[in-house]
């Protein structure tokens, strides 16, 4: 503990020397959301990141999430250092849908607005016509669709499955899927749902077909957290990510919140409702990266011509979502 807390002692100061400020997600570890919000940095979802990443006075970003949140964080602000503790914190979305394939799969639909999920590449946003995350997806495809337009949506196919059902819209998906939310398991969730009768049960829309149909909400991170505060229910059920439950029980400390069951244990469970790579950023590693001018090799650089394409579609997604 006496370790931790020189770690945190010693972040602190490197932030006010860097002139750094952290940004950091939901899903990360309780100590790394702390540490953000005593800092003045900020606790998000990806969609939130972005926009407080562009617009706060800092020259350095420290990212705390996953590689999509770094690259989306230098894309908008070019003259910023971006660090990561660890540049391996990557995504199952982003791995799932390589830029060349991805391109070919375009090509075979040049009628199609495209629109990509934040966990992506640089160089799949460069290809597409939009950007959104999970809190504006039904918004932003309704609207399209109300335009006549027919959307080929990548990288989640739960994500646009959920979307296409929520607005009737022309969605063909490419074949992705989170290895966190892919796990919660529909009869494990009725199962506890029947014991805790009072119960609202929390969806994020990564989660399979089955999984959101027992949902009372369904919403990104922020959306779940903002559910959390206002709903009257003294429990809730939540099926996302567990670094969630930080933020939901420091803003609700009278209620309960409780796991959402997944497919397995131990070495069967890949994730276990924690993603492997938030997992990945700790106080050692933001520390060391802190501490080396070149941030020990975990600097965010992202090729100009690509950043100038993905800005496009990045910025549509910060104005519809303002
Ligand atoms: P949101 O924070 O936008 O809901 O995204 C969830 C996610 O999977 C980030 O990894
Ligand atoms: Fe990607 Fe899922 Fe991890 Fe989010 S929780 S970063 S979608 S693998």
């Amino acid at each position: 503990e006496d370790q931790r807390s020189l770690y945190r002692q010693r972040i602190k100061q490197r932030l006010q020397e860097r002139d750094a400020v952290l940004v950091a997600h939901y899903y990360t570890d309780p100590e790394i959301q702390a540490l953000a919000e005593e800092t003045g940095g900020c606790v998000a979802d990806s969609l939130e990141m972005a926009r407080f990443g562009r617009d706060h006075p800092a020259s350095t970003l420290i990212v705390e999430g996953v590689r999509f949140m770094g690259e989306t964080a230098k894309i908008l602000s070019p003259e910023k250092r971006v660090f990561m503790p660890t540049l391996e914190a990557t995504c199952s979305l982003d791995i799932g849908c390589p830029e060349d394939d991805f391109a070919a799969f375009c090509d075979q639909h040049p009628d199609r607005t495209v629109v990509v999920y934040a966990n992506t590449s640089a160089a799949v946003k460069a290809r597409a016509d939009w950007v959104v995350t999970s809190s504006i997806a039904v918004e932003l495809i309704e609207h399209l669709d109300q335009r006549g337009e027919k959307i080929l949506w990548a990288p989640d196919k739960h994500l646009g499955s959920y979307v296409r059902d929520k607005t009737g819209a022309d969605v063909l998906c490419w074949d992705g899927a989170c290895i966190v939310h892919e796990e919660f398991k529909a009869q494990g969730l009725l199962d506890l749902k029947a014991a805790h009768p009072g119960a609202a049960v929390l969806v994020h829309p990564e989660s399979p077909a089955s999984v959101v149909e027992i949902a009372d909400v369904v919403g990104s991170t922020s959306q779940l957290i903002k559910a959390a505060t206002e709903m009257d229910n003294d429990t809730f059920i939540v099926a996302t990510d567990k670094g969630i439950f930080y933020k939901m029980q420091q803003l609700a400390p009278n209620k309960t919140f409780v796991e959402a069951p997944t497919g397995g244990s131990g070495a069967q469970c890949r994730s276990c409702a924690h993603c492997p790579w938030m997992a990945m950023n700790g106080l050692e590693n933001t520390l060391a990266v802190l501490e080396d001018d070149n941030g020990c090799g975990q600097e965010i650089f992202v090729d100009p011509t690509l950043a100038e394409q993905a800005m496009k579609p990045l910025d549509r997604m910060l104005d519809f979502g303002a």
